[in-house]
């Protein structure tokens, strides 16, 4: 067996302790069980409890020691503090959000892929039956475009106040987002067992979404670039859609969709959406890749943020964190053939513990259902 694996666990605050402390858990017994060569160190930071004593979310150092690692689980960033009590510790959003963008770009993990498929047991909120078929995969632009950072605020807070957000897209972020689409839908088409159809009787399909009526510059980019690529993979459909129309065919007709690739804005607003159409926050998981260097750690995360409505409540489903520790160990799975088995066994988990939800079951609370995967991953 070659040398160990390891694991950044980052619990972040608000629900993602809680729900770092299930999947921790079931990490440990399928280490055991299957002999994983992985270990796993755990962070307390990023978090709203290390800005509290050091002044910021993590220490200047915190990309460089997280390089170190071969991938990273977080919890959820953005616990914004006590708001009833204003003489409290209180951080705005862009605060606790920043070393999540932080690491995005640090580690130039460009591509955010969002898989969006509804399993029996899971909340159906569309009443249409073909909604059971969603099966899709979101892939997020994630170095730059809406999210760069670039502008600022000019005479702050008199009436003469300008803010600007700017907007960058350049040639090699595009290429390289929508070629990665276009190759994991041909992947995505070989490893299904019942073939999808699409038109001209094709079997993978990626739909570009922008809006390119309003905003003609980069619009037009993606535009070009999709097409130029799509020449390469004449066996993929493709398809276009303005980002507002997207969000109706998303509640009308979702089971369409195969992979949809989308800036880093847009992608954002549609994972939420695409994450309901799944069941919910609760079950929705992520992964921030760099195809291109995989031996940068990639980082997994729930699709949700920190929840602070429901945080230390035991009310958070950790399904969505253990889905993305299934795609971390999914990830890894080329260094050793036991961490696909082991991935394998999370994803059956998941889909049996949901299963009781579809003979009636409530969902039974944020430990219950870690005690529950936990005993039968022990017997
Ligand atoms: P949110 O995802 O934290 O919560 C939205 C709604 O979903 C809430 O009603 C919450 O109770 C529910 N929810 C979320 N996760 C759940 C789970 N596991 N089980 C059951 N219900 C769940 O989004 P919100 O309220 O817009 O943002 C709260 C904070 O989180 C903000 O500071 C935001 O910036 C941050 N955030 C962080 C993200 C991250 O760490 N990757 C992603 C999204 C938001
Ligand atoms: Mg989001």
């Amino acid at each position: 067996m070659g040398q160990a694996l390891n694991i950044a666990l980052l619990p972040g605050d608000g629900i993602g302790p809680e729900v770092m402390d299930v999947a921790e858990a079931v990490l440990d017994l399928l280490i055991q069980r299957y002999q994983l060569p992985l270990g796993h160190t755990r962070f307390d930071w990023p978090s709203h409890a290390w800005h509290q004593s050091h002044g910021q979310m993590m220490p200047s150092d915190g990309v460089a020691q997280l390089r170190e690692f071969d991938a990273m689980l977080l919890g959820a960033l953005g616990d914004p503090g006590p708001l009833e009590d204003s003489s409290r510790f209180v951080l705005s959003d862009s605060v606790s959000l920043a070393p999540l963008l932080a690491l995005r770009k640090q580690l130039d993990l460009w591509a955010c892929e969002r898989p969006a498929r509804w399993l029996p047991g899971a909340p159906q909120y569309l009443a249409d039956p073909r909604a059971r078929e969603v099966d899709m995969l979101v892939i997020r632009e994630n170095s730059e475009g809406e999210y760069s950072g670039q502008g600022g605020r000019l005479a702050p807070g008199t009436a003469q106040e300008v803010a600007t957000q700017v907007e960058v897209f350049t040639a090699r972020a595009t290429e390289r987002l929508i070629r990665h689409a276009f190759r994991r839908a041909r992947q995505r088409s070989t490893q299904r067992e019942v073939p999808r159809q699409f038109k001209n009787d094709k079997h993978a399909q990626v739909c570009l979404i922008t809006k390119r009526n309003a905003q003609p510059f980069w619009g037009d980019l993606y535009t070009d670039t999709f097409h130029r690529i799509a020449a390469e993979f004449p066996d993929v459909d493709i398809h276009h859609e303005l980002v507002d129309a997207a969000c109706m065919k998303f509640v009308q007709c979702p089971w369409r969709f195969d992979v949809v690739v989308a800036s880093n804005l847009h992608g954002d607003i549609l994972t939420d959406l695409a994450a309901v159409l799944c069941g919910g926050p609760g079950l929705a998981p992520s992964a921030n890749l760099n195809p291109d260097e995989p031996s940068l750690p990639a980082l997994f995360e729930p699709v949700h943020g920190s929840a602070p409505d429901i945080a230390g409540q035991n009310l958070a489903d950790p399904r969505a964190t253990l889905m993305s520790l299934a795609m971390l160990l999914d990830n890894l799975a080329h260094h050793h053939p036991a961490i696909g088995s082991a991935a394998q066994h999370l994803h059956d988990l998941i889909q049996a513990d949901l299963a009781r939800e579809a003979n009636g079951e409530a969902f039974s609370g944020t430990r219950e259902t870690g005690q529950r995967l936990c005993q039968w991953l022990a017997a």
